[in-house]
């Protein structure tokens, strides 16, 4: 993508694991750009490829599914009203997609008016990946998810369980309580509301589906990055991740919109490239390790650093 729309994530020197989240007004929870037929039609591709990778519910979601559904469609209607359309005649909804010349039509509740489950029906018009955690009494667990493009991570195997687990494999995520302090965030949200924070990592090459499962065709990639193609292969990677109370079940949907901008591309702009170049040179070795940087930090560095001295040169 280009660097114009790039949700850019650092905003000081150092990377710190924070709840960096801010309020939404409106709150949406989707976001439709200029890659919207490429990555639908990515996912759904994937969808076939793969769905016991990409969809997973567990059956006490199936109410909740049905507010997402409802939600995804609503939103979509209201934020881009010349894409997307939404009425209700007597019991049955019917959702219109004018991007891609679709329709689809249900009864709400009804599980024999649709093929699919709900969630795997919405997810396939939103470029996000949709995330549904239900709210239990004893804590907040993953119930439901449609994931397509996932950053090393399956959804198979963290299929119900609690937010605290999930987060486990993050280095120095309990410290400081940090993690139990988010879920209680999470937990406060009010119903209708949605929060946004921005979460980053490395990929190789233009890839948005890097599930674990796979980890063997594109980890691979790693080893390729060089001082000369670090600029065209490594891609910051951020997601836009928004979690949102629904009103009825008072679930929390958790969606994820990936984005991705090669180094080209990020050295453009020369205050991206600074605190690019500040937060990578100071990353944790075991947030290095986990992101996978640690295999070509010395490479993407020594790109990044003969940038910075080219356009010294030039600003001389
Ligand atoms: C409720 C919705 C959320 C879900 C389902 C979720 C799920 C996940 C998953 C699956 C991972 C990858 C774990 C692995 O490597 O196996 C992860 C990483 C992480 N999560 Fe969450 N998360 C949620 C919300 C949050 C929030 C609100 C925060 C912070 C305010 C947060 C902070 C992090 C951090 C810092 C990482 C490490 C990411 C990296 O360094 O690339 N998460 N999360």
């Amino acid at each position: 993508m280009s660097n114009r729309t790039f949700p850019f994530p650092f905003t000081k020197d150092q990377y710190a694991y924070s709840n960096n989240s801010s309020i939404l007004d409106p709150p949406w929870t989707l976001t439709v750009t200029e890659d919207y037929e490429k990555e639908i039609t990515l996912k759904r591709k994937l969808l076939q490829q793969n769905h016991s990778r990409c969809f997973r519910s567990l059956p006490i979601s199936i109410e909740s599914q049905w507010e997402v559904m409802r939600l995804v469609f609503t939103q979509l209607s209201e934020a881009y009203p010349s894409h997307f359309s939404f009425t209700q005649k007597g019991k049955e909804f019917q959702f219109q997609n004018h991007l891609l010349n679709e329709e689809e039509t249900f009864i709400f509740r009804d599980c024999t008016s649709i093929e699919l489950e709900p969630m795997d029906l919405a997810g396939r018009h939103v470029q996000e990946d949709l995330i549904l955690m239900g709210d239990r009494s004893d804590g907040l667990f993953l119930e439901a998810g449609q994931l397509c493009f996932p950053s090393n991570w399956s959804l198979a195997f963290v299929l119900g369980m609690e937010f605290k687990s999930i987060h486990y494999p993050v280095p120095g995520i309990t410290d400081n309580g940090f993690i139990e302090k988010v879920g209680r965030f999470i937990s406060r949200i009010r119903p209708n509301t949605a929060w946004e924070r921005k979460n980053w990592s490395i990929t190789i090459s233009e890839k948005l589906d890097t599930p674990l499962e796979t980890y063997a065709d594109w980890g691979r990639m790693r080893q390729e990055v060089t001082e000369e193609n670090a600029g065209e292969l490594v891609h910051l990677r951020v997601e836009v991740q928004r979690l949102f109370r629904m009103p009825i079940n008072h679930d929390i949907l958790f969606s994820i919109h990936t984005y991705l901008l090669s180094l080209e591309e990020l050295i453009k702009n020369e205050q991206w490239l600074m605190l690019f170049y500040r937060n990578i040179k100071t990353l944790d070795d075991d947030i290095a390790d986990y992101k996978g940087i640690s295999q070509y930090k010395k490479e993407m560095l020594g790109f990044v650093e003969k940038t910075m001295a080219e356009k010294e040169k030039m600003n001389r």
